[in-house]
Order: C-alpha cells, then sequence, then structure tokens
C-alpha cells in the first residue's frame, strides 16, 4: 500500500479550515508544519491536569516527571540515540545552538578553527562565530556548489586540518532541499580529530534520524518542523554528555542531560512532542497487526512519507520544467533533495508573488530564510531572495496543480 496523504488530513484541524469561505493550501512547511488533534489533545490533557513542575511528592509533579521521562525516550528513540539520557530539550534549536556553543567552545584557543558552512541557516554559523570570537579562534566558511545548490565538497577537504576542533553543518538546506552527505563529513572530520554539530531541523520531518549510524557528536531539531509543537531537541553523543561543563546555575543537576537543561522546561511542548513522535509512526500501524517496536514503525512510516514526497517533488519540478521564465535553485531532479524548492520568476519579486499567493490562501515563503551564506554567494540577499514552496507528506498532488493556476492566472508564467 503507498501512502495517501488523504488518510491523514482529516487528523490536522488546520488542513480543513476555510477562510473567506476558500481552502488553505499549506505550502510553507519548511518554516513550520502544521499539528494533528492529538498533538492538540496532548497538550491541552497536561496543561489541564498537571501543569506542575519536577520532583515534587504530589500527583502532577510526578506526572510531570513521569512526562519528561517519556519524552526523553521519544526523543532517543527518534534519532535513535543509545539511550534517552543522550537527550536534551530547550525552546528551539537557535537557543540550544547558542547554549552548547558555550559549553563546547571553553577549550578553544587562539589557533584553533572551526567550519561552518554557506549553505546553513545563520542559527548554526553565528553561534560558532561568536563562540569562535571570544576565544579567539578562526572560523572558515565552506562555499556552495552554485550548480547544484550543494556544499562544495572539495572546499570542505581543503578547509579541514588537525586544528580544527568543529565542524557544523546543516543536513538539508531549508532553501533549496538539498540533502548533504553526512557521512562523508563526519567521517572526513573525526579524521582530523574534529567534532561534528549537525543542524537536522530541515530534515527531521523528511527523513528519519539515526545518529548512531552517522556517529555525529551532537545533532539538534526541532519539533515545530516535524508536526508538533515550538520545541529544541538536541542529542549529545555518550562522551560529551559528562564531560562538557554548561554553563548553569549550582544547585540544578550535574548529572546526565538536565545539566544542560537551564530553567524550567516547556512540559505541555514535550506532552505535544511526545504525540507528534506518535504520529509519525502511526502510518506504519495501519499496515498489518505486527508487533513491532516504535522506532521500527517509525522507520516503516518515514520509508513510505520519503516515497511519496519524491512523487510529490517529481510532479512539481516536471511542471516547472514547462516554464522558461522560471529558475529553480537546487537540484531539477527528486533524489537526494526534500521537496522543498527555491524558486525566483522573471521579472518579478519573491515577495509580490508570495503577496498575490498569500490573498488566494496559499502559503508561500519569500526572502533568505537566515541562510545568508547561500543567498550571499547567489547574489540574491539585496534582491528579495527567493519565493520557497515546500512540501510536507500532507500536500497533495491537487494542491500543486491549484498553485500551478494560480501562479498561470496571476503572474503569467510562460
Ligand atoms: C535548517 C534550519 N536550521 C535552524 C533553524 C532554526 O530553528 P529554530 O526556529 O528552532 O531556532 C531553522 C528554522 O527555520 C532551519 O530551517
Amino acid at each position: 500500500m503507498t501512502f495517501d496523504p488523504m488518510m491523514v488530513r482529516p487528523l490536522f484541524p488546520a488542513l480543513n479550515q476555510h477562510i473567506n469561505q476558500q481552502p488553505i493550501l499549506f505550502f510553507d512547511g519548511p518554516g513550520g508544519s502544521q499539528v494533528t488533534q492529538s498533538v492538540l489533545d496532548a497538550m491541552n490533557h497536561y496543561l489541564g491536569h498537571y501543569n506542575s513542575n519536577l520532583g515534587g511528592a504530589f500527583f502532577s509533579s510526578v506526572e510531570t516527571s513521569a512526562l519528561m521521562a517519556t519524552a526523553r525516550h521519544a526523543a532517543q528513540t527518534f534519532v535513535n540515540a543509545p539511550s534517552a539520557s543522550n537527550m536534551i530539550f530547550g525552546a528551539n534549536m537557535t537557543t540550544l545552538t547558542f547554549q552548547l556553543s558555550r559549553a563546547i567552545s571553553r577549550d578553544w584557543q587562539k589557533g584553533d578553527e572551526v567550519i561552518v558552512t554557506a549553505l546553513d541557516h545563520y542559527s548554526n554559523v553565528s553561534s560558532w562565530q561568536q563562540a569562535a570570537e571570544d576565544k579567539g579562534a578562526t572560523v572558515h566558511q565552506v562555499r556552495i556548489n552554485k550548480t547544484n545548490c550543494d556544499v562544495d565538497y572539495e572546499h570542505f577537504d581543503a578547509l579541514l586540518t588537525p586544528r580544527t576542533k568543529l565542524v557544523a553543518i546543516t543536513y538539508a538546506s531549508n532553501v533549496t532541499g538539498s540533502l548533504i552527505d553526512m557521512q562523508r563529513i563526519i567521517t572526513a572530520a573525526h579524521a582530523v580529530g574534529a567534532k561534528v554539530y549537525v543542524d537536522a531541523v530541515h530534515y527531521a520531518p523528511h527523513r528519519l534520524i539515526d545518529v548512531q549510524a552517522l556517529g555525529c557528536d551532537f545533532l539538534v531539531c526541532s519539533a515545530y518542523k516535524f508536526f508538533g509543537p515550538h520545541l529544541g531537541i538536541a542529542y549529545i553523543a555518550p562522551q560529551w554528555v559528562q564531560s562538557l561543563r554548561p554553563y548553569k546555575v549550582e544547585p540544578a543537576p550535574n548529572d546526565g542531560p538536565a545539566r544542560f537543561e537551564t530553567g524550567t522546561q516547556n512540559f505541555e511542548s514535550l506532552a505535544g512532542f511526545i504525540a507528534a513522535v506518535d504520529y509519525l509512526a502511526a502510518y506504519s500501524r495501519t499496515l498489518d497487526t505486527q508487533a513491532l517496536s516504535l522506532r521500527q514503525h517509525l522507520r516503516r512510516s518515514f520509508d513510505a512519507y520519503q516515497t511519496y514526497e519524491q512523487t510529490l517533488s517529481r510532479y512539481f519540478i516536471n511542471k516547472l520544467h514547462r516554464y522558461n521564465n522560471v529558475q529553480l535553485f537546487g537540484l531539477p531532479h527528486e533524489q537526494h533533495r526534500t521537496p522543498t524548492f527555491a524558486i525566483r520568476i522573471n521579472g518579478t519579486q519573491p515577495a509580490d508573488v508570495a503577496i498575490a499567493l498569500g490573498k488566494q490562501n496559499i502559503c508561500v515563503w519569500h526572502g533568505h530564510f537566515y541562510a545568508q551564506g547561500l543567498c550571499e554567494q547567489l547574489n540574491l540577499i539585496d534582491n528579495g531572495g527567493v519565493i520557497r514552496i515546500g512540501c510536507m507528506h500532507y500536500n497533495t498532488f491537487d494542491e500543486i496543480d491549484t498553485l500551478f493556476k494560480a501562479l498561470d492566472c496571476d503572474l503569467t508564467l510562460k
């Protein structure tokens, strides 16, 4: 059985609403996805019954501590970490990265080097530039290969030296959808003794993460990009959980993942996150009655989402090929990419296109999406950036047809 988005669309209240008597087309997924009723119910239930804190002797606190443990376990399963104690939570990916960059850079000194990339969202660039500046370390930025909007691997190889302390790199571009050959990056970085910090924010809704297969040192993602609430999640490899010294308040725990978690956690978001992981696994449960683990269900579900998303990509790109006044930034086929497309239409500004579509309830983003290096290299930064059309597994072929019809009428795509 192949994945059909009509099976899951009824589960998402936002997908079934009308504004001005018109349906809404959500092509804004890379900026934040919609959530299922089960996610809303889980958050509502926690706040309505238990809203509390950790470590108390009474029922609501006991429930909160149990919720925290379940969330860590869900996060462990989601990324295939060796243990739940490798997983930490925070406000979002950016805040977690600034926090972790403080701890990771504590022993850096003048002469040390850090590698970031021009493909990355700047949450994974500025945090390292500022940490390096504080320690007198040098930052190198890997160029992109302008033809396919991938990282320039040869440039990466040339920048990597035994002085490299850290490589910070995205797993997938939030603008062009390009997937990175992470195994290649990690093998090369580890060969010179550098740690690897992976930004999996754009990757997470589209492909199943496996930190043990990757062997990365750190990996971060954000639940609001994969059908959950606003919540940052980080994986820390076992060798760094106790050996790093995070900035923390003195009485807070000194052991385990809690030493990285500043202040009170967003427990309602943790409840929603658990429900989002369950939602992602649920498709596999509809296939048969096999008794599989949560991870195995996630594996089968993601395989189906990936296959479906590739057909969406092919469909979108084939339609795009019919026009000769549209420029696609990124891979012109469905392989090695997510269904996220960065385009420009000759003679129009991305903002104007997004406004025209927005008036018809078609949600697309425009701009540079904090991928400053990429947009600078493509000379798009002072020029309005791109129109980003992002599909999730809940998007349909009909929606793509409607989008192109709107573009045809309003913007005279030719
Ligand atoms: C690839 C990528 N990395 C990092 C971020 C920042 O994530 P957060 O909003 O959780 O800080 C984003 C947000 O759009 C992103 O797309």
